[in-house]
């Protein structure tokens, strides 16, 4: 099957704490990858198979730097070259598993599978609306969806489902999103907003942000597909007032294969930012509508898969960001057609 995500694009392949002394594997655009840190603290990315055997080398270990085959203990350097065959005094000259870019930052490990040429040509995308700086609290989560990397980002990219979904997390005089007042498109992006009129609080804006009962103000929601590996929303409470209420949702989406992703979902807000309390609040919170979610992509691809006779799916405006964002990675998709992997 042709694959609909594309190679030359940074992923995030792993959170950086999820790196930690051992060696680390994780399936990407279906390609096995290990990963470790040098003694420096930099992270190495190779292909997770030994050149002897089909044996990963994430069953191996890790010795000064380099990787030890857990079968035959072939050893291979920080940069992918095998530099000691144990049955024999000699190396194959030129010998050496793949390796991969990488480019850590913001608590991110950014992996680059396409071809290494163009990794050098642009880095990895900005976290939009400074999101990587300080003066944020955060929450990470880190989960696996077995649907389609892009069914993950229509979902988010028309949030019309919030009120059937989770109805008790929509604020009180709202019942109906407003239409999205603009959608803004680059040649690699797609971003939209849209305000609400002034209304109440939702009772889970009352316990993270210490709003009032009776306090009515008007809200935006903003969205980008910033790249087919990262969706941003922001979402402001009292945009206009002296002290705006800013919630972030940073999600990566990686495909793991065509029909499972990976995904980092770390929440971000610039209130309350040291209280514990609010970061558990908040995952717990986006951990159980994260649940709910993939409970209706997973049901929605195994549809999919199980269709017979083709389908064109009926569209609605606010369909209009999503479309887009397919058109983007389908984009990037067919440039890349007669490139060898
Ligand atoms: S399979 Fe790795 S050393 Fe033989
Ligand atoms: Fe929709």
């Amino acid at each position: 099957m042709r694959t609909n995500y594309p190679f030359n694009c940074w992923y995030i392949a792993a959170a950086s704490e999820e790196i930690k002394t051992g060696l680390f594997t994780r399936r990407v655009l279906d390609q096995p990858v290990v990963m470790f840190r040098r003694g420096t603290g930099e992270v190495v990315a190779m292909e997770d198979r030994c050149l002897h055997r089909a044996y990963p080398l994430s069953k191996g270990r890790i010795e000064d730097d380099r990787i030890v085959c857990g079968y035959h203990g072939c050893t291979y350097d920080a940069g992918g070259r095998l530099v000691d065959v144990p049955s024999q005094g000699n190396v194959p000259p030129g010998a050496r598993v793949r390796t991969y870019p990488i480019h850590e930052k913001s608590g991110f490990v950014w992996l680059w599978l396409g071809e290494p040429a163009a990794a050098r040509l642009r880095p990895p995308p900005r976290i939009p609306w400074s999101a990587e700086e300080d003066g944020w609290g955060k929450s990470l989560e880190v989960s696996s969806v077995r649907a389609n990397y892009l069914l993950l980002h229509e979902h988010y990219l028309d949030l019309t489902n919030v009120f059937h979904m989770y109805p008790e997390a929509a604020p009180p005089d709202i019942h109906t999103l407003p239409p999205l007042n603009e959608v803004e498109v680059s040649e690699l992006s797609v971003s939209y907003s849209r305000q609400t009129v002034p209304t109440r609080p939702a009772s889970w804006e009352m316990d993270v942000a210490g709003l009032a009962a009776d306090t009515k103000l008007p809200r935006v929601e903003e969205g980008i597909f910033v790249s087919p590996a990262l969706h941003v929303q922001r979402y402001i409470v009292g945009p206009d007032g002296e002290k705006p209420y800013v919630l972030l949702r940073v999600q990566g989406f990686t495909p793991e294969s065509h029909g499972a992703t990976h995904v980092f979902l770390q929440i971000q807000r610039n209130y309350a930012i040291t209280d514990d309390s609010v970061t558990g609040y908040l995952r717990t919170m986006f951990h159980e509508m994260g649940k709910r979610d993939q409970d209706v992509l997973e049901t929605v691809q195994q549809q999919l898969d199980q269709e017979t006779r083709p389908h064109r799916d009926l569209n609605f405006k606010a369909d209009r960001a999503a479309i887009r964002a397919r058109r983007i990675a389908q984009q990037m998709v067919d440039d890349e057609r007669f490139v060898l992997r």
